[in-house]
């Protein structure tokens, strides 16, 4: 089942978005530096499109669409890393999808976790760019992607 998110289930989607992230193997001094951008804030949760999938009682993954200037960009998409692998992305990226295209957007736009742009990929996603960051003097090279809904 996937529903919208309430306010406070901020703290559980935190968790979600930080073992996720984890999932990946990046060192925990990676993931402190990440903190602050995967927290899930009541405000967050009031004031963009979050959206949980639930099962037996269980949230088991969510995606969050933020709005602006007639653009919608997938901010967040997590799944809780026990069930990943067994469809639960497809089903959130595809429930936003739809629920983008009734917003008046042509277009979903991301920044993809280089790890996670194979997925992007398949749900249909295009590279349009990069983002470059660096960490611990690391040089990051991030998709920049977008799905056309027109
Ligand atoms: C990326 C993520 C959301 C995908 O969700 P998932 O539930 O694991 O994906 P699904 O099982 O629904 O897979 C759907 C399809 O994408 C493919 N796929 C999934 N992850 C993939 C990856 N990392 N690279 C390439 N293909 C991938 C699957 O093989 C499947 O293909 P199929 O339709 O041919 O069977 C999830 O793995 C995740 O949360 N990862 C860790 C956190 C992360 O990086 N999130 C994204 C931040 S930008």
């Amino acid at each position: 089942m996937i529903r919208p998110a309430v306010h406070n289930e901020a703290a559980t989607l935190t968790e979600i978005a930080l073992d996720a992230k984890r999932h990946w193997g990046f060192p925990e001094n990676w993931i402190k530096h990440w903190e602050s951008d995967l927290t899930i804030s009541p405000e967050f949760i009031e004031k963009h499109h979050v959206y949980v999938t639930e099962q037996d009682g269980e949230i088991r993954g969510f995606y969050a669409l933020c709005l602006a200037d007639n653009k919608a960009e997938l901010e967040h998409m997590w799944v809780t890393p026990a069930y990943i692998g067994t469809g639960i992305g497809k089903e959130l990226f595809l429930d936003a999808m739809d629920r983008a295209a009734t917003m008046n957007v042509n277009a979903v736009e991301l920044t993809a976790d280089p790890n996670a742009a194979g997925f992007y990929t398949r749900m249909g996603a295009t590279q349009i760019g990069a983002t470059d960051s660096e960490i611990e003097g690391q040089p990051r090279h991030l998709p920049r992607m977008k799905v056309d809904l027109s």
